[in-house]
Order: structure tokens, then C-alpha cells, then sequence
């Protein structure tokens, strides 16, 4: 009976449906099959109808992301069982240590492994009732997480509800849970970050800061306005892992819709997990995302439960850790910038030194007390590092012969360098009286 009230579940249903498999291409596969111009105007279609009929208004409706009340503060909920750690590794032959307590403690020689990248953003786990998103929490203690629902149901690559056949299909049950990495891309990081600085507020120093700050927003229309995405490593049923097999797990979770990171690995032995880390530490610079190491997970479940944890961390997994990308250079001048709140930041002038594919020619000093601690002189040659942060920091004085010591000392100046007016001195920082602002 087309076009009578009582079709119009179904086809607001179907609309529906519609619209998540073009979100599904386009956030999930990154392959989208209608243009954004047809795209909008299904949306809109939608929600014309359900302005029509908002009796009908499904909270799973792709309309329906940002939507409920602000959060009023802070609801913290136990988690299911407890949001691990990961213990760290930083070169192969600790890594190979890690392997050896493995073989002993199971007993076995051969193992296969799954190799994920290390995702440098906020472990998030999301709780599904009936197929639907009924919960979103942060790790917080590891014990009991902060309840992130409102914002986390913003972002597009977390689907808000899954068809009962779809998780049939991928052998996930209707009651579930996923863990994952949540984070926000260096393009969106860039973007939100140019804002602010035209907005003239502070600025995050690096994604996983600007991450954590978004999901923490009260107002979930701001964590919508950037653009953060989500991928899972862990799948959960009553607290345990379901599936026999990790990357069983990965796979599953693909196939219900989840976008799992593409760059994994089945390894059947160290030496194979040893060429992932080693092609991905060159590679790392072409994601759109930052990363900053591997993860190494035992892949058979029962191994992994006869393995168990120590203290924070399980034994059947181990992070590799990248070294930060660093460079040696000489520190030219030392300048004092202003913030827009007041403070007052050394700023190292560098030879300009190739770090990680970018030419770098500052360095942040942060304040005196890093300057002092640090011991640098103005025509110091010093390490450079360039981690997660976007601005590149001076790591260390380099102190031998083929690198000798500057003799100026710096001294922060006594009155503001543009307005000259007198700095005042907190316990940490150098600031601008408010006054003068
Ligand atoms: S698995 C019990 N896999 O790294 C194992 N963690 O340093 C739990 N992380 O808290 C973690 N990428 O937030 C896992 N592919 C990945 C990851 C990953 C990033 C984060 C996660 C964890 C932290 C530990």
C-alpha cells in the first residue's frame, strides 16, 4: 500500500538501510558508490520523512547520531572485565625474549601470531545489546571507564546498530562487545588545530591529546564536527574473547561491518612478524594516521588463556615500540614566542635537519626549568626529537668532541618582546599580566 501511513516504517527502514551501506562504503571501505551530491539528498529525503512522521524515529537512524541530552558530567560504569595494558618492547632482541617466555610457558615451538599496527589514539570499548550500540566507555582506570555514549555514537565508522542476519553471518552474537582504538586523523588534527589557532584558542599537541579532549566534550554536536574514527582489536562476549582464533576475530568483526585495520598480518613465526615491524617503520609516514609501534598477539585463544596476565598487561601480547624519529642539529638563536593566553615559550632556531621526511627548524624548549634542565646553550648541537607532538622537541645537549658546546646563555627578557610590557613569573611558566592582554 504505497504511500499510506502504514507503510512508512518500512519505507523510512528502507531508506535507512540505504543510507548506512553508502556510510558503510565511504567511512568503512573508503570506496564510496554514489556521490556525496546523491548521498545528501538520500539523507535528506529521510529526514523530511521523519520530520513528517517523528513518531517513527528509530535512536539507530543515521540521523539520529548526534541526538539526547548534553551530558550533564562524569557517569563512570565497571567494565566487563578489566581494559588491559600492553607491556613494551623496543628492540628485537626483547622482543625475541618475549618469544622465548612464550615457547616455555605453553610447552610449544610453533606459534602463529597476529601483528596489528599500534594505533596512538584511546582504547575505547563499546557495548551491543540486540545488535544495537547501547554503550560507549573509556578504559579510565582499566577497572571502571567513563561513560562516552553521546559522542562516541557521532563517529561514522561505529555503526549504531547491525541486522541480526549480518552478525549471523560474521558468527558474532547479538549481545557483544568491542574494543578498539579510537582516534583522530593527522588531516582532521590539522584542520581542528588551524581553527582553533584562528579562534585564538590553545592548541592540542597531538592527536591522541585532541582524541581524548573531543570524546570528552559534553556537547556531542562539537565531537560530530571532528571527524574522529574507530578501529577494533578485540571482541568480547560476557567479558571473555569469543572466537578461537584472533585473527578469526578481526575478520568477524569486518564482516559485520567494523572497520578493522587492513594492515595485519597472520605470522607463522618471529622471523615473519620481524619483516611487518621492519616494512612498517618505513612505511609509517604514509598513513593518514598516526602510529607508534606494532602489536605482537599470540593468535590461538586457548594459548592466550593458558598464557594470562601479569599484573596490567597480558603475556600473549607485546608492543614493539618505534624509537622517536630524531636528528642531530645546531641551535642557532633561541626566541621567546607569545601565546594567546600570555605565556611565553622558548622556541629553539634550528639548522634546518631532515627528521622523518619533514625539514625541521624549530624545536620547542617548553619553559626555563627545561632549559636549565636540559643545560642547553645557544649553539648547542642537540637531539631533536619528533614524536606524536607537532611540534618537534630538543630531546638532549650532544656533549663530544666532533660537537662542541655553545657558550650564550639564554635568559628569558624581562618585558614582553612585541609589547614590552613586564612579564610576571609563575611557578612554572613566564606569562603576560591578564592586564595587558
Ligand atoms: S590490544 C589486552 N591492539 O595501546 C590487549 N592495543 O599501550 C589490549 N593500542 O591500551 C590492547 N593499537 O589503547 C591493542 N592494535 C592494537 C592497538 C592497541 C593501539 C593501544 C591500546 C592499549 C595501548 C597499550
Amino acid at each position: 500500500m504505497p504511500g499510506t501511513t502504514k507503510d512508512i516504517p518500512s519505507k523510512l527502514e528502507a531508506l535507512r538501510e540505504q543510507i548506512r551501506h553508502h556510510e558503510y562504503r565511504y567511512f568503512v571501505l573508503d570506496s564510496p558508490e554514489i556521490s556525496d551530491f546523491d548521498f545528501d539528498k538520500l539523507v535528506e529525503q529521510l529526514k523530511k520523512l521523519e520530520t513528517e512522521h517523528p513518531e517513527f524515529i528509530t535512536p539507530d537512524s543515521p540521523t539520529q547520531r548526534v541526538g539526547g541530552k548534553p551530558r550533564e558530567g562524569v557517569v563512570k560504569t565497571a567494565h566487563s572485565s578489566p581494559m588491559l595494558s600492553l607491556d613494551n618492547t623496543y628492540n628485537e632482541e626483547e622482543l625475541r625474549g618475549w618469544e622465548r617466555r612464550v615457547h616455555e610457558l605453553s610447552g610449544r615451538k610453533e606459534v602463529d601470531y597476529v601483528c596489528e599496527l599500534k594505533l596512538d589514539g584511546m582504547s575505547l570499548a563499546l557495548i551491543y545489546e540486540d545488535g544495537r550500540l547501547v554503550r560507549g566507555l573509556t578504559r579510565g582506570d582499566g577497572t571502571i571507564g567513563e561513560d562516552v555514549t553521546l559522542n562516541i555514537r557521532t563517529v561514522r565508522t561505529i555503526p549504531l546498530s547491525i541486522p541480526k542476519e549480518k552478525l549471523k553471518k560474521a558468527g558474532i552474537p547479538a549481545d557483544f562487545e568491542v574494543r578498539g582504538e579510537l582516534l583522530m586523523p593527522l588531516a582532521a588534527f590539522k584542520k581542528m588545530n588551524e581553527e582553533r589557532e584562528a579562534k585564538g584558542l590553545s592548541l592540542f599537541a597531538n592527536p591522541r591529546n585532541a582524541t581524548a579532549g573531543t570524546v570528552r566534550q559534553l556537547d556531542a554536536s562539537i565531537t560530530a564536527r571532528r571527524r574522529l574514527d574507530f578501529f577494533p582489536y578485540m571482541m568480547l562476549r560476557n567479558g571473555r574473547t569469543y572466537f578461537d582464533r584472533h585473527s578469526r576475530t578481526l575478520d568477524a568483526l569486518s564482516d559485520a561491518g567494523f572497520k578493522v585495520n587492513q594492515s595485519r598480518k597472520l605470522a607463522k613465526n618471529m622471523e615473519e612478524v620481524w619483516v611487518f615491524i621492519q616494512q612498517w617503520e618505513g612505511k609509517r609516514e604514509s598513513l593518514p594516521y598516526e602510529i607508534d609501534g606494532i602489536v605482537v598477539k599470540v593468535d590461538r585463544t586457548s594459548l592466550q588463556n593458558e598464557l594470562g596476565f601479569t599484573g596490567k598487561a597480558p603475556r600473549w601480547a607485546i608492543a614493539y615500540k618505534y624509537a622517536a624519529r630524531a636528528g642531530v642539529t645546531q641551535i642557532e638563536g633561541i626566541r621567546v614566542q607569545v601565546g594567546r593566553t600570555g605565556k611565553l615559550t622558548p622556541v629553539a632556531e634550528l639548522a634546518p635537519v631532515a627528521i622523518g621526511g619533514t625539514t625541521v627548524r624549530n624545536a620547542t624548549l617548553h619553559n626555563m626549568d627545561e632549559i636549565e634542565r636540559l643545560g642547553v646553550k645557544i649553539g648547542d648541537w642537540v637531539q631533536v626529537e619528533r614524536g606524536g607532538d607537532v611540534i618537534p622537541k630538543v630531546a638532549k645537549v650532544i656533549e663530544d668532541q666532533a660537537h662542541p658546546r655553545g657558550t650564550k646563555i639564554f635568559h628569558m627578557p624581562e618585558t614582553c618582546p612585541i609589547c614590552e610590557t613586564k612579564i610576571v613569573k609563575t611557578n612554572r611558566s613566564c606569562i603576560l599580566p591578564p592586564a595587558t592582554l
